[in-house]
């Protein structure tokens, strides 16, 4: 279920899977339509959903974005015994409420941000005084990736709690949680499990600006690789046992079992790694780099997952860096120009692969369909190896009213340099 850069990795990964018999995808898109019979389905019609996976003996349904998740795809999936993918409505509120994640990190132990959970403007204003700016501010519900706002001044925070309140996010702002800010390099951690059983299943780093130098307006990632190295194995261990570990248990004991991919948003502070957000789907683009490593049969793996059968150590993943290179409609992260032309040359001849994130067939031929339009994705032995086959391959782009970053990966090829990234 799902139509973007995510889905057209998940899929071409499922096309793979030797378990597999035929792969629908609901809406798909172009891309994924190579991989998949795409079917129109409104993933919140959950009736329908449910009778198109009866008609057609659906074995597994894996939900792509958190927004039918939260809404509880899973939960009516599994009203009719068909295994799906993703966690129920209840443990989906590990992204769907920050206060509830807070709150059970609280419970847990889990290293994060103090932090207060806030149902007015007023009493969200007084709370300010118990924080120094940059003051972290965010509506509790989802906001399509844009309910946080980091203000640097009180009064700047003061605007934002009345935005907030005042509906800009609609009903995902009638709570606001405010956070201690944190300081050090973000990474994603990503782990799969079955509500019992935890998988490590990789790292990666998202650059979230639009601009170069990780500058300007925030969007969904405008690039992504993995693994991310500065998540080193003793990292990895801590992130296991001191946040992954802790919310599967609590969430099983406190009678919400979360089963899915469970993606942890990460600090890394100079006193370890601590819980900036979960999320309760892949990564988009995170996804795509995860993908182009991923060795095992993708299908098998969340059947085991869906079933509650989740067994084994951990999951085959190349060793090689993959980078991707999100190309976007100029415009993007405002409104993005639809319809321009696309044309994709022998981009992936050598042996790069371009993900449909926003395309659509208009007249025959591939055009732009979304902000996030392409994300051209290679592999190397190095990070530096990695961007420089991923650039190569959106040379052969043809996508005149797109643009793109041309330094995705840039704090680690400075590392491999034997340089310090400067921000
Ligand atoms: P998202 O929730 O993905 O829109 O991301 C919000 C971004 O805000 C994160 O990726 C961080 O860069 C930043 N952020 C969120 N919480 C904190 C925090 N407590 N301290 C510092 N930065 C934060
Ligand atoms: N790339 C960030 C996200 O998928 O939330």
């Amino acid at each position: 279920m799902g139509s973007g850069g995510r889905e057209h990795a998940l899929a071409w990964k499922l096309a793979q899977s030797p378990s597999l018999g035929k792969l629908f995808a609901a809406p798909g898109n172009p891309g994924i339509a190579e991989e998949a019979e795409c079917v129109s389905l409104d993933a919140s019609d959950h009736g329908a959903v449910v009778s198109f996976c009866r008609s057609h003996e659906i074995a597994l349904v894996v939900i792509g974005p958190e927004a039918p998740l939260v809404d509880g795809l899973a939960d009516s999936l599994a009203a009719a015994d068909i295994p799906a993918f993703g966690p129920s409505k209840a443990a989906a509120q590990l992204e769907g409420s920050k206060g509830f994640t807070k709150d059970l990190c609280a419970r847990a132990e889990i290293p994060t941000g103090g932090y207060v959970r806030t149902h007015s403007r007023d009493e969200a204003v007084a709370a300010l005084d118990g924080f120094s700016a940059p003051f972290v501010l965010k509506a509790d519900g989802l906001a399509a990736g844009k309910g946080v706002v980091i203000s640097p001044t009180r009064e700047h925070a003061e605007a934002t709690l009345s935005d907030m309140f005042g509906g800009q996010f609609g009903s995902a702002g009638a709570q606001v949680v405010i956070e201690e800010f944190l300081e050090g390099e973000e990474a994603s951690f990503f782990a799969i499990t079955d509500g019992t059983h935890v998988i490590p299943l990789g790292t990666a780093q998202d650059h979230k600006q639009v601009g170069e130098g990780d500058k300007g307006a925030n969007t969904g990632g405008m690039g992504a690789y993995s693994p991310a190295p500065v998540l080193t194995e003793a990292l990895q261990q801590r992130v296991m046992d001191e946040i992954i570990r802790p919310t599967v248990d609590t969430m099983r004991s406190e009678g919400m079992p979360y089963s899915g991919v469970l993606y942890a948003g990460l600090m890394l502070t100079a006193t370890g790694p601590q819980l900036i957000e979960y999320n309760c789907r892949f990564g988009d683009p995170e996804c795509q780099v995860l993908m182009m490593r991923y060795q095992g049969d993708l299908a098998a793996m969340m059947l085991a997952c869906a079933k509650g059968e989740l067994e084994g150590a951990g999951a085959a993943f190349a060793q090689e860096t993959a980078l991707t290179v999100v190309m976007a409609a100029k415009g993007y992260p405002g409104t993005p120009q639809k319809g321009g032309a696309i044309a994709l040359g022998d981009a992936e001849a050598n042996g790069a692969k371009v993900f449909h994130a926003g395309t659509a067939i208009k007249d025959g031929s591939l055009v732009a369909n979304g902000g996030r339009v392409l994300n051209v994705t290679a592999t190397g032995a190095s990070v530096t190896e990695a961007q420089k086959a991923a650039y190569d391959a959106v040379a052969k782009v043809d996508f005149a009213s797109g643009f793109y970053r041309s330094d995705i990966g840039w704090k680690e090829v400075a590392r491999e340099k034997g340089d310090t990234p400067q921000n």
